[in-house]
């Protein structure tokens, strides 16, 4: 292990297939804070709903923004049907509020894009757990504003990411996995600013 870290020709050259095992330890502590953090807000109910959307597009936005900048649509084809910021906007104008970035991101190397793109496509894992929960919710206007929860359903858009991640080569694994830890730092201070 210590050996091929240190054998640099390796590191460059290397595809990026067990990246996911280190971007899941890496930022397995921040998940656990963020999803603690996000429990705080009660998604069966009408403004615990929308705040979860505000914070969500707080950091959703500006890292999409700096996806595109750094030309994720090369790496990644099928962008336009990962892309989930039209989605968010389409919720938050159904309840009434404009979507828009509370945080800034920095701009991104190519294996940034990778690291911040497991953050958000792993995202999706995640609402799924909370469609559950806003399935509870008495109130219609909540199940009729899902846009952003449900996206991408039955499009293995998880599966397909995972792949691509796995036949990456020549990627900076240490930069992907400072974007990631960046990525969920941006959803944790959207959360604390709504
Ligand atoms: C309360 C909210 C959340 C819950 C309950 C939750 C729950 C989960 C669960 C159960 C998984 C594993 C699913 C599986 O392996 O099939 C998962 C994976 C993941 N979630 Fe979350 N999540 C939440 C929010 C988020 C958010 C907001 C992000 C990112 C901004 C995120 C990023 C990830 C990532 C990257 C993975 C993949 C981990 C891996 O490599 O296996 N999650 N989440």
């Amino acid at each position: 292990m210590l050996a091929e870290a240190t054998d640099v020709s390796t590191y460059v050259d290397r595809s990026c297939s067990g990246l996911r095992e280190r971007l899941r330890d890496a930022t397995s502590a921040a998940h656990r804070e963020l999803d603690a953090q996000l429990s705080a807000f009660d998604l069966t109910v009408f403004s615990g709903y929308r705040r979860f959307l505000q914070a969500s597009a707080g950091a959703l936005l500006p890292l999409e923004a700096a996806l595109v900048e750094a030309g994720v649509a090369r790496m990644f084809p099928d962008w336009p049907e990962r892309a989930r910021g039209a989605a968010i906007a389409a919720d938050l104008e159904r309840l009434g509020r404009d979507a828009h970035a509370t945080v800034s991101v920095l701009p991104m190397t190519r294996s940034g894009v990778l690291g911040t793109m497991y953050v958000l496509e792993g995202s999706r894992l995640g609402a799924k757990f909370l469609l559950k929960t806003v399935a509870d919710s008495a109130d219609p206007r909540i199940g009729e504003a899902t846009a952003y929860l449900r996206h991408g359903t039955g499009q293995r858009l998880w599966q397909s990411f995972l792949s691509k991640l796995a036949s990456n080569h020549s990627c900076d694994e240490d930069e992907a996995i400072e974007a990631a830890r960046s990525a969920f730092a941006a959803f944790e201070q959207a959360a604390d600013r709504v």
